[in-house]
């Protein structure tokens, strides 16, 4: 489904951004990756299937690293053809307690990263004429936020809203730009997403408590980042030619109740 396609997946080194990386591999796109971590791991699987794969150890938010690793894939592969933004935080922390700089912090990866990722490959898509598309890892915490994430649902909320504004001003030249939603989703992050440094502490079993209301329709409650991958690869490919603007939820019905 993405024979020759170049896809740059912030985040890749582990969970969704991983399944992602991967699941695009095996139809045929050569993978960027750019990322906090090492994504050795990634790379390892990329290649025992045969895949292409480079990566950047860089922090989305900074713009200097994101436009040097931009250049550095188009001067490997000429072009790109798809971004997801994916790479994100969501440390847990009181909304009376969380601090400017914490709240700050949550902005600068999930928003001004995306912005930043979005604003330089849409300048390439359209500098190169190529129909390229974008999709944005958002939550269905943007939707509905949750306790204790009033930084990280107002953070996806804008995600969701870019992600509609991006598909408006760029569908002239052909280029889409979508979001999915997620719900609980099985990764590294999300089996410990933590407190911020310094933090106090939350309400026992408040994770418990959360993992119990997830979904009926799987034994966990949860998703698997596979689950995301599949939405995503069908999102970026040539099936969805006639959708821009979604925000899909894949949440095993979380928002219904
Ligand atoms: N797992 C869930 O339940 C869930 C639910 C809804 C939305 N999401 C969203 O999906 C995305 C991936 O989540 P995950 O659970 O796989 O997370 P994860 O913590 O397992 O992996 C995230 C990856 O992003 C990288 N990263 C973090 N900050 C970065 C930065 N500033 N620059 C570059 N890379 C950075 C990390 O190093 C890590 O490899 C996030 O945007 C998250 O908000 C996750």
């Amino acid at each position: 489904m993405l024979k020759d396609k170049v896809a740059v997946i912030t985040g890749g080194a582990q969970g969704i951004g991983k399944a992602i990386a991967i699941r695009f591999a095996q139809e045929g796109a050569k993978i960027a990756i750019i990322d906090l971590k090492d994504s050795a791991k990634t790379e390892n699987e990329i290649r025992n299937i045969g895949g292409e794969m480079i990566s950047f150890i860089a922090d989305v938010a900074d713009e200097i690293s994101v436009k040097n690793a931009f250049n550095a894939i188009i001067e490997k592969w000429e072009k790109i053809d798809i971004l997801v933004n994916n790479a994100g935080i969501y440390p847990l922390e009181n909304f009376i307690d969380i601090s400017i700089e914490k709240f700050k912090r949550v902005f600068d990866t999930n928003v001004i990263g995306t912005f930043i990722c979005s604003q330089y490959v849409a300048n390439i898509f359209i500098s190169k004429s190529i129909k390229g598309t974008i999709l944005n890892i958002a939550s269905a915490g943007g939707i509905r936020p949750d306790k204790y994430h009033s930084h990280y649902g107002a953070s996806k909320a804008a995600i969701i809203s870019l992600t509609k504004a991006m598909a408006k001003e760029l569908i002239n030249n052909k280029i889409r730009v979508n979001a999915i939603a997620p719900g609980a989703i099985n990764t590294e992050g999300s089996k410990n997403p933590g407190l911020f440094e310094n933090s106090g502490k939350l309400p026992d079993k408040f994770m418990e408590e959360q993992m119990k209301k997830f979904s009926p329709l799987t034994k966990s409650g949860m998703g698997e980042p596979i689950d995301v991958a599949e939405m995503a690869l069908y999102l970026v490919s040539d099936k969805a030619k006639y959708i821009t603007g979604a925000i899909i939820q894949v949440d095993g019905g979380r928002l219904l109740f």
